[in-house]
């Protein structure tokens, strides 16, 4: 992020006399009061307002005319073999570049969207990007929020699906830029979801939900009967939200549309904020590692999901997925509506990843075990999947020591320094 160019001290002026309570500042001073003044307004919209934030209005991104319109159309070209042609938002981000990459392998046709907000590392969303790239998926720097550009990507294909992974995540973060949540996951998701029912034909939709709408549920493993309505995060009621409002969609416009709660993704390219991600740079750099805890010392446990399998889930979401009913608007019969668990059915409490971790890096963490703080987070995850076992024949494969060893390895390769990147 760029620093405005102030100068440390204000040039020769003594303090003494530079005083508020002065009433005869001559106009020198009152030049450099009001510059000064000026600055601080200056600075105060700047952090307010920053470009950068993703917590800003959407910013104005270069796109349109007849090269970016051929590059659109080649992306989304299905090969032998394919049969889709797919929009994926987020498709910078962790999940959305191994679900695009996946697409892209058996011959769909992709087209990737994502604005590279720097809620993490934007660098490690280029070095993604440039990964699409070598397999020929265009990804448009864009905002889910802007109508023309998506219009205008629906002028250009006719897209049979939207793989929607867009989103702000994290669950701590809600608490420090609340309005990125509700930018990203409820009036982008409205707006994406306005220009689909628009379009003619119809997409299907297929988006990211969460295992955080169970919230404060106890009763475990989480299913899809169960009661979602004490979200303990405002990423949690964003989600929660996305829920009711595909409802709404499905409902007046014929859109056909599943939701996958997703139970802690983890893997190579993964996410920085995530805990199994940060433990790692921290054990490797021998910062301490906040390890969090219940009441009477219980464990945290999540139900850690390796990536390639929920890649599988989300394409077996995509093949299921029936083609939405409206046209131009206005619905012409019932459509699906589906929401499924993707997790792996096995919670592992955090202590256990951290000694995995341990072993795979041959270093020993500096641990604090510390009482979870109350900002969103929940005592446990765990997943029930039969419905998407029996109607997308999602079976994960995964343990999370043999996912880690994967994650461990790219990570070492990705941050060795080398001028080398890390490829697929
Ligand atoms: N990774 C997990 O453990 C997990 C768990 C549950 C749900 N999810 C959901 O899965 C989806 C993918 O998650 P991820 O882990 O890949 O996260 P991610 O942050 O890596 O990916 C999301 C991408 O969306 C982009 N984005 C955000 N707001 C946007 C906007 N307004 N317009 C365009 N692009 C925007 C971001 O730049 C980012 O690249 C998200 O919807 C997330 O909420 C993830």
């Amino acid at each position: 992020m760029s620093q405005l160019n102030l100068p440390s001290t204000p040039g020769k002026l003594k303090p003494d006399k530079f005083s508020p309570y002065s009433h005869r500042l001559r106009p020198h001073r009152i030049t450099l009061f009001s510059t000064l003044l000026l600055a601080l307004v200056l600075l105060f919209f700047y952090i307010s307002y920053s470009p950068s934030s993703s917590s800003s209005p959407p910013r104005r991104f270069l796109w349109g005319g007849p090269g970016w319109e051929s590059q659109v159309r080649s992306s989304a070209k299905v090969r032998s073999g394919g049969r889709f042609t797919v929009l994926v938002t987020g498709a910078a981000g962790f999940v959305g570049t191994h679900v695009s990459l996946a697409l892209k392998r058996r011959g769909d046709g992709v087209i990737g969207l994502d604005n590279f907000n720097d809620y993490y590392d934007a660098k490690l969303k280029r070095d993604r990007r440039s990964q699409l790239d070598k397999s020929g998926i265009f990804v448009i720097e864009g905002d889910i929020n802007d109508r023309e550009l998506l219009e205008k990507l629906f002028d250009v294909v006719p897209f049979t699906h939207v793989m929607h992974l867009a989103a702000q995540a994290g669950v701590r973060y809600a608490m420090k830029n609340p309005s990125s949540y509700v930018h990203s996951n409820i009036a982008g998701f409205v707006n994406l979801l306005e220009v689909c029912k628009s379009a003619n034909p119809q997409p299907a939709i297929v988006w990211a939900s969460s295992s955080s709408v169970y919230g404060l549920n106890t009763k475990v493993p989480f299913s899809e009967k169960d009661r979602t309505d004490r979200p303990a995060s405002l990423y949690a009621a964003t989600k929660k939200a996305g829920e009711e409002i595909a409802h709404t969609y499905n409902h007046i416009y014929g859109l056909s549309i599943t939701g996958l709660r997703f139970f802690t993704v983890y893997g190579p390219w993964g996410r920085p904020d995530m805990a199994y991600f940060f433990f790692t740079k921290h054990i490797l750099s021998g910062k301490q590692i906040e390890i969090f805890e219940g009441p009477n010392h219980r464990s945290v446990a999540r139900d850690f999901t390796y990536i390639d399998d929920i890649v599988k889930g989300c394409l077996g979401a995509l093949d299921t997925a029936k083609k939405s009913t409206g046209s131009g608007g206005k619905k012409r019969g019932p459509a699906q509506l589906r929401v499924f668990n993707l997790g792996n059915t096995s919670p592992v409490p955090v202590t256990r990843l951290v000694s995995i971790l341990e072993k795979l890096l041959k270093v020993k963490a500096n641990k604090k075990l510390m009482p979870m703080p109350s900002n969103g987070d929940v005592m446990f995850t765990h997943a029930n999947i039969s419905s998407a076992q029996r109607e997308l024949g999602y079976k994960p494969t995964t343990d999370l020591e043999t996912g880690l060893k994967k994650f461990v390895h790219w990570y070492l390769k990705y941050y060795s320094g080398s001028k080398k990147r890390s490829s697929w």
